[in-house]
């Protein structure tokens, strides 16, 4: 397994009390395989993702527990220097606003050059006509000329292509995008994404990809982790969960996206709000806006159920969830 995460914790301090924004998360991601976290915001997505990546600020941030084993180890007990190497080469992250990831003042060939310099001992040279290689690769027009270019002389799309090919130069054997495409428009959005889907298959690279479109994620991932409230609520490979939902929650993330073979249909919104993670609460943190909610959901937490041997749902309930198709 190349990623494996198990009952990882972070807490934040606020004035309100302890904010628990991953509360036991546990997943894996394989060579070649994409898996997709989904969640409305401030459910834990980004806060999980730079756990892994090791660049969480902490303070403010606490990581009270788990395991990070990526590629058998523990990075949670690797020192600076080992854990640094890892990040620099075997992962690497995209995120969603590639003018505040990038260098403003350095040109897109400089900062694509200076990995295969640091990493590869390149020389400059070298390392300039590999940053050309890789602005091609992700498709940029004219890429001999724009490698002269600084970040804002790119549209939004060609510099999410650039924070891409960034993320790919050292062949990194896994990749977080956290909402690569959320601040580009639609159309934009389609073909960053293919591209993305595109080089993750010809790298087999494990991809994790954080988004709260569950639209973009069908013909893309593998599997789906569904967040709420700092927990994986659901988790189960792509397919199952199209067929047939296993927790009320990801049923109102599935009917809550447009389809096209339904047109005309009201579009279902959850009630309510995502709970503050100081006040979480009691029993099920879902009960509040779940319309399949119980006295025993107030109650009791409930566990991460096996539904199958690759299936898992956090709901009391989740045979009737799965099973009660027109909502
Ligand atoms: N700097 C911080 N200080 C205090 N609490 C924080 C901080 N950053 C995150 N949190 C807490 O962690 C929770 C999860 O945040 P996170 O950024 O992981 O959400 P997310 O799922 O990525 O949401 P979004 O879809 O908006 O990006 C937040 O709801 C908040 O309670
Ligand atoms: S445990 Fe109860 S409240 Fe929670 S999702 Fe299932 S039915 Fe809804
Ligand atoms: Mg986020």
């Amino acid at each position: 397994m190349l990623l494996d995460v198990r009952d990882l914790r972070v807490e934040f301090r606020t004035r309100d009390g302890v904010a628990r924004a991953v509360d036991g998360v546990g997943f894996a991601v394989d060579a070649g395989e994409t898996l997709a976290v989904l969640g409305e915001s401030g459910s834990g997505k980004s806060v999980t993702a730079q756990a892994v990546m090791g660049i969480l600020d902490t303070p403010p941030a606490r990581i009270t527990g788990g395991r990070i084993l990526f590629q058998g180890r523990d990075l949670l007990t690797l020192k600076g220097e080992e854990r640094r190497r890892i990040r620099g080469t075997g992962m690497a992250m995209i995120f969603q606003d590639a003018l505040s990831a990038l260098n403003p003042v350095m040109t897109v060939g400089d900062q694509l050059g200076e990995m295969f310099v640091v990493h590869r001992g390149m020389s400059r040279k070298g390392a300039r006509a590999r940053a050309v290689e890789l602005m091609e690769r992700v498709r940029i027009p004219a890429a001999a000329q724009r490698v002269r270019d600084y970040p804002h002389q790119f549209s939004g799309g060609m510099r999410q292509r650039i924070m891409i090919a960034m993320a790919l130069a050292l062949e990194p054997a896994l990749v977080i995008a956290d909402e690569p495409t959320t601040a580009l428009d639609v159309t934009v959005q389609a073909q960053v994404m293919d591209l993305l889907a595109e080089l993750q298959r010809e790298y087999r690279m494990g991809l994790i990809l954080i988004t709260h479109d569950l639209g973009v994620v069908a013909d893309v991932a593998d599997r789906i982790a569904v967040m709420y409230a700092g927990r994986i609520v659901e988790s189960a490979p792509v397919h199952d969960i199209y067929k047939a939902p296993a927790h009320p929650y990801t049923r109102g993330l599935l009917d809550s996206i447009p389809r096209l073979d339904q047109k005309g249909r009201q579009l279902y919104a959850i009630q309510g709000l995502p709970p503050n993670l100081t006040h979480i609460p009691p029993g099920c943190s879902f009960h509040p806006r779940c319309p399949l909610a119980r006295d025993v959901c107030r109650t009791d937490e409930p566990p991460l159920y096996a539904v199958d041997e690759d299936r898992g749902s956090a709901c009391h309930f989740w045979r009737e969830c799965l099973h009660d198709r027109d909502h």
